[in-house]
């Protein structure tokens, strides 16, 4: 009997029309395009200004954004999973929302949080769902409202952040085509260079917590850096060692976006050429969860049935990990 796999059918995305560029940055903290740029690889960024609207909003419209290509009604999908950093509430699961706001009125759903890796994550749940035989279509999100998180007066953080979010569809497949292969990892060592303080179990918000701005994100760039750099190239390097494939049979690296220099080191390692490595981050900057989805919609038309795509992250915790997935269909 063949081995049934997990395929991407379909993709969507959304970033929101506010432009943050580092031209404005530059006006709001002590910085410079030039060093934005040489360090990070960002040009510019999405920032979501609607009032009252969180990372379902961008969600929702991801998810219709692919509902609407793919012609598919959302009575048909049976799993939702909100790949995300930034829930709209802290307890109220955001997926719920999402799949009740698009119609996915047959769904269960809830939302996967391992901070940069959450759609990487998100693409193992769905896959191990699809090959068990327990459901048919997964919908999963990577949605990130990392303007929420973010303090606009320190420039160490607020350059490197935006806003948006990508979905893809996971289908059975039957051609041996999707995810071929995975190695995640993590290490709680991570949690001291990379983290939100206030706000959780440890330190709920308090006027003290507010005052001292705990609720934003606090990274030690070098330290992630160098986690980061290693690892991301390590497990790419692993993935595409242990499945026989030379630089050669790699049409894609789809690396996590969040600085220039560790998605170029990543690519080095694997001996790939520039011109296969996807990026968004000079336009979007680090859209944490959604980094992976935005970058197959913006290049799925680049995208051939059997492309052999890499796809590798690195984040907060420390989470990181590469999947080996063959692309289904030709847009
Ligand atoms: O997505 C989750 C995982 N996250 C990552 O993978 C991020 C990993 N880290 C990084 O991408 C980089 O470490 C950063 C982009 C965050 C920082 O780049 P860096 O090359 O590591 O810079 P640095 O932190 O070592 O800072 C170098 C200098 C410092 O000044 P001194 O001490 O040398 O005088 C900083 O104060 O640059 C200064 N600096 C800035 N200057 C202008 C820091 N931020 C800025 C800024 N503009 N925005």
């Amino acid at each position: 009997m063949k081995k049934t796999t997990a395929a991407i059918t379909a993709v969507g995305g959304y970033v929101p029309e506010f432009v943050l560029s580092n031209k404005v940055l530059e006006t709001m903290v002590d910085t410079n395009d030039e060093w934005i740029t040489t360090r990070t690889g960002i040009k510019e960024r999405r920032i979501l200004k609607e009032e009252n609207a969180g990372t379902s909003f961008m969600a929702i419209k991801a998810a219709e954004d692919l509902l609407q290509k793919r012609g598919l009604d959302a009575a048909e999908i049976d799993f939702v999973l909100v790949a995300t950093a930034t829930p709209d509430l802290p307890v109220a699961s955001t997926a719920a929302y999402v799949a009740s706001e698009i119609g996915a009125v047959n769904a269960f759903a809830y939302d996967l949080q391992a901070a940069c890796s959450s759609f990487l994550y998100g693409m193992s749940t769905a896959a191990s769902y699809i090959e068990s035989g327990r459901y048919k279509k997964v919908l999963v999100i990577g949605a990130d409202k990392m303007s929420s998180i973010i303090d606009y007066t320190d420039r160490t953080t607020c350059i490197i952040f935006g806003d948006g979010a990508g979905a893809a569809l996971f289908e059975p497949n039957e051609e041996g085509l999707g995810l071929q292969d995975e190695y995640l990892r993590s290490d709680g060592i991570g949690r001291q260079f990379l983290k939100i303080d206030a706000g959780g179990s440890i330190l709920p918000a308090s006027e003290e917590t507010v005052k001292n701005k705990r609720h934003y994100v606090y990274q030690d760039g070098k330290s992630v850096f160098k986690f980061a750099v290693s690892n991301m190239a390590d497990v790419s390097a692993l993935i595409m060692e242990r499945n026989n494939l030379t630089h050669e049979d790699v049409q894609w690296l789809v690396p996590h976006q969040a600085n220039k220099r560790i998605i170029d080191a990543t690519a080095n390692r694997m001996g790939v050429d520039p011109g296969k490595v996807m990026i968004n981050i000079d336009r979007y900057g680090n859209t944490t969860s959604a980094t992976l989805p935005l970058l197959l919609y913006d290049y799925e038309k680049q995208l051939k049935k059997g492309d052999n795509l890499i796809f590798a992250a690195f984040g907060g915790g420390f989470t990181w990990g590469s999947i080996y997935l063959k692309w289904a269909y030709n847009s």
